[in-house]
């Protein structure tokens, strides 16, 4: 058994996108599969998954990341193991290409599970990590959508048709011995403060994983995923109420939105290999390779 979901983000994605992101999580999520089916672990299919976003402009993540209120790409990123519950996250790391990577070296390499800022640069270099001019991260999206608000103010309510950019990428994997790993990817919120750190990096908030009961990806309102927890929030809404995955996923949402107003999507791989997903913003990009090889694709409700 082997399956992965992937996502590139929840909000009120342009018709012009559409194509874009649909073609770019496809990619993603097929490639990961492909990996799984010849043995690769379910971290690898991850990191292989969340690379491809990152490296495509049309995503929030890596190349195209979101710039701050400085005009800069300051990127977040998460990988947990769902076997031994090991993570890895980078957060507000400048220069590189894919912090997924960075974030998998944070797990496997150090003894600490996130480094933030200048250390996370620091610790690059020493695992000789490519570092990139800072403008090859930024795309012509990424300017306009900076020159469309020049400083981050989140609107409570936002209106549906409205909702800003939250356009975190995100893969959750179980491979063929049955072990799960998830992982998230952002450049967080568009004219956010410099050193500003959403829900992305933070374990239990932008990514969960437990083999025992399954792991999310979360994407949206970085702040608002953090106040509820997001991803955690899912796994112990399948445990504790014993309702379907997909069930899980909207009743946290549900709860973000009542108690925070906050607004998001989540992509579940279940501990039995059920694949989910839900999302209270317009769209939200996906796609997915459940355990019987069929894909998926969608971005509308
Ligand atoms: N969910 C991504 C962020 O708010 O940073």
């Amino acid at each position: 058994m082997a399956a992965v979901i992937v996502h590139g983000g929840a909000y009120a994605i342009p018709d012009h996108l559409v194509s874009a992101k649909k073609s770019g999580v496809h990619t993603a999520a097929t490639s990961a599969h492909k990996a799984l089916i010849h043995g690769k672990t379910a971290i690898d299919a991850v990191e292989i998954a969340i690379r491809h976003l990152e490296d495509d402009p049309a995503f929030n993540a890596g190349h195209g990341g979101a710039l701050n209120v400085q005009g800069e790409v300051e990127l977040d990123a998460i990988i947990i193991d769902g076997k031994t519950l090991e993570f890895g996250s980078v957060a507000a790391v400048e220069n590189i290409s894919n912090p997924i990577s960075l974030a998998r070296m944070v797990m496997e390499k150090t003894d600490h599970v996130m480094l933030v800022g200048k250390g996370a640069n620091i610790f690059a270099k020493e695992m000789g990590v490519a570092q990139v001019d800072a403008k090859e991260l930024i795309s012509d999206f990424s300017k306009e959508e900076l020159a469309r608000q020049s400083v981050y103010k989140h609107v409570v309510n936002d209106s549906f048709d409205n909702q800003l950019e939250h356009d975190t990428v995100g893969a959750v994997a179980i491979d063929i011995h049955g072990n799960m790993a998830a992982g998230t990817s952002t450049g967080g919120i568009t004219a956010k403060r410099v050193g500003r750190v959403g829900d992305s990096p933070l374990v239990g908030s932008g990514a969960s994983c437990d083999n025992e009961i399954g792991g999310t990806s979360c994407t949206g309102h970085g702040e608002s995923i953090a106040k509820v927890t997001l991803a955690s929030r899912v796994l112990t809404t399948l445990q504790k109420e014993g309702c379907s995955p997909e069930e899980a996923c909207k009743r946290s949402l549900e709860y973000m939105k009542t108690k925070v107003s906050g607004f998001g999507g989540v992509i579940m791989v279940a501990a039995d290999g059920t694949i989910a997903k839900a999302f209270s913003t317009k769209r939200m990009a996906w796609a997915s390779v459940d355990k019987t090889g069929t894909v998926q694709c969608g971005i509308d409700p």
